[in-house]
Order: structure tokens, then sequence, then C-alpha cells
């Protein structure tokens, strides 16, 4: 769908406000938690180019088995949040135990956390094997309990992310929904796939989230999963009938893209998409900010994290340009923040590129 078309259709409903609780998050755009990837410094930058267009950003998973081991070196490393630049947000957490993932959002709770969103959609079997994540979707008893220990300890609003079912063809989401919502949950997100079907290229097929949103009651349902550009996005809503959209990969390099987004479906018009200088200004806040802030001491670690991220900013110019085509081949090859800027520098100062 082209936007002149989405322009025909009237989608200015599609940008409700979502209530999850007490708390109401101004566009129904939202930012899938992605580990190694949603950290404090992309999410900041969502929060810098797409402003309230993001209605709700979220952390990367949390163990509640770490968070719940106060000498684990790790148990707070991953505390990053910044609740005066990223409200509305949602600190994620996994595990099986209900009690222990109670004790797990007491403790997000008392450092901030004003969402506790719970993950059912891990599929990773280190995690799903064990009963976590998505490994949920096989007993929805316990997953329903585990909701329910978290939403009786904490007084702030809980969500659940799901996939489909664990096994394909076992739309589990479905029962889960109705049950999470009866003891408390406050929005349920769905990403399409089942776990078994990890992030298989399929086509997608966007039926559960319409089954799910059907099945609960009064919570809003986001759905997830390949929505890359704004004609997915409204297809998505108009098809399932869901609340909101939920976006991780396609939001990779591109914290504008909920911006973009809303501003086409309010306007049916082209968003004018970053310069090179905003790009390459983007990626070296990104840099900067995640060395700032990272967990690791030694700053080889970071750098090798960022290696697989940067080159994202620049991704639609890719076939154009032999300039950019090197600048992407360098960045994945940095060894320094100094690299970085060495590299990113010039484009800023020639503003006029691109
Ligand atoms: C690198 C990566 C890390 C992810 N980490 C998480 C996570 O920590 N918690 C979670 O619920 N989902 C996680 N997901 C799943 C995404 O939130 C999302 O459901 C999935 O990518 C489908 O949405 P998309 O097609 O818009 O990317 C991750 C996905 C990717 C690609």
């Amino acid at each position: 769908m082209t936007i002149s078309k989405l322009h025909n259709l009237d989608t200015s409903s599609l940008l409700k406000p979502i209530q999850i609780g007490n708390i109401t998050i101004n566009t129904p755009l939202t930012l899938a938690p992605m580990d190694g990837m949603t950290n404090y410094a992309f999410r900041r930058l969502v929060r810098e180019y797409s402003g309230e267009d993001c209605g709700l950003v979220c952390t990367e998973l949390l163990s509640s088995l770490i968070l719940t081991s106060p000498h684990h070196p790790r148990s707070r490393a991953k505390f990053d949040w910044q609740p005066t630049i990223e409200f509305p947000f949602a600190v994620q957490i996994y595990g099986n135990d209900p009690a222990m993932m109670a004790d797990a959002a007491q403790i997000l709770v008392e450092a901030g956390a004003p969402i506790i969103d719970i993950n059912m959609g891990c599929w990773v079997p280190k995690i799903a094997r064990k009963g976590g994540g998505a490994g949920l979707l096989r007993d929805v008893c316990t997953a329903t309990a585990v909701v329910d220990a978290v939403v009786q300890a904490v007084d702030v609003p809980v969500t659940v992310k799901v996939r489909a079912g664990y096994e394909v063809g076992q739309p589990t989401a479905i029962n889960f929904a109705k049950a999470a919502e009866d003891v408390g949950a406050k929005l349920i997100a769905v990403h399409w796939r089942y776990a078994k079907q990890g992030f298989r290229p399929i086509p997608p097929d966007w039926t559960i989230i319409r089954q799910v949103k059907e099945a609960v009651r009064s919570i809003p349902v986001l759905g997830n999963g390949d929505v890359k550009t704004t004609a997915d996005a409204i297809k998505m809503m108009l098809e399932t009938d869901c609340d909101g959209v939920m976006i991780g990969r396609a939001a990779a390099g591109h914290p504008w893209l909920f911006k973009q987004i809303a501003h086409e479906i309010r306007t049916g018009e082209p968003f004018p998409l970053p310069s090179m200088a905003t790009r390459a200004q983007a990626a070296l806040d990104h840099a900067r900010v995640m060395v700032e802030t990272s967990e690791h001491s030694d700053e080889t670690v970071t750098i090798l994290e960022l290696r697989g991220r940067l080159h994202q900013y620049f991704d639609e110019f890719v076939e154009e340009d032999e300039r950019i085509a090197q600048l992407r081949y360098h960045l994945v090859r940095v060894n320094t923040l100094a690299d970085i800027e060495a590299l990113l520098m010039p484009f800023i100062e020639e503003r006029e590129y691109i």
C-alpha cells in the first residue's frame, strides 16, 4: 500500500491513546523489548527522535532469578532506566516461579519501574525449555499463576507479552489472555509466531492477534511481528482490530520510525527521512551513551556490541552510494569509540551530504 492510497482510507481514528491501568500512552505505537538492543542508549534515542509518537518503550528482558539473587554480580547491572527521559516505559522480567517473579517485580518497582511486563515470548531454548519466556505458554495454569502473583505483589500496571503459543497450531495465547485479564493484567502484546517458529521468515498471519483481541473483555491488545512500514501498521490495526502496534527489528537504526508512522497516518504524506548528518549524529549518540552507561568496565566489549548496530542507521542508502557503503564496511570493524567518532564526524560536519 502506498502512502497516497493510505490517504484515501480514514485512518485518523487509529492513533487513539491507550490506557494501561492508571497510565495513558498517547500514541498506540510502541517499541518492542529486544535483548542487546533496547538498552538505555537506544530507548533514549527513540524518545529524542520519536517523542510521544512512541507511546511506550520497554527494557530488555531481566531474569527474575538473577534479580532475586542479591549477590549475583549482574543483579542490578541492567537497572539502566531514566524515568524523566523515558516515561512511559515498562521493565520486562522473565521466569516461571510465581513467588520469585513477584519478588523480582517488587525489586523493580522499588527501583522506579512504572510498568512491569512479563515475558512469555522468548523462544530461545535456554529460557523456553526451562519453562520461562514462551515456555510458559505450554502451561496456562502456571502462566496465569505468574501473572496473578506479580499483580498481587506490585501496585503498578502489569502487562504480558506472548507469542501465539508454544507448539505450532496450538494457540494457547487465546485462553491465557482471558485468564491473564481475569487476574489483573492490564495489556497483552501478541507476537503472531509460535515459539517453535523462532524467527522463521514465513508470511505473516495475524489471525491470532484478532483472536486474542476478541477473547479479552476490556484490556488493550498490541499486535506484534513484522511491522516495518506505515502500511504494515495500518494493515495490522485494520485487519486485527488491535489497539496498537509494537515494533521491534524495524526500529533498529531508525529511532524516528514511530514519528514517521504517526506522521504518515495523520497526514497521508511521506515523512521526510533524516539526512546523513542526522543519521550519523544518532549513531554517534548511540555509541557514546552506550559506552558511558555500559555495565562492562572494558570499552572493547561495548564496542563489539555496537559493531552489529551502528550500520543499521544507514540501511536505506546501502545500494546507492560508495562512500556510505565504505562507512558501513568500517563500522562493523571498529575497535574503539574514537574509531567510531572518526568515521561519523565527517558526515556530521558536512551537513549538506545527502
Ligand atoms: C535481537 C532480538 C532480541 C529480542 N529480545 C526480546 C526480549 O528481550 N523480550 C521480548 O519479549 N522479546 C524479545 N524479542 C522479540 C521482539 O520483542 C519482537 O517480538 C519480535 O522481534 C517480533 O517483532 P518485529 O517483527 O517487529 O521485530 C527480541 C527480538 C530480537 C530480534
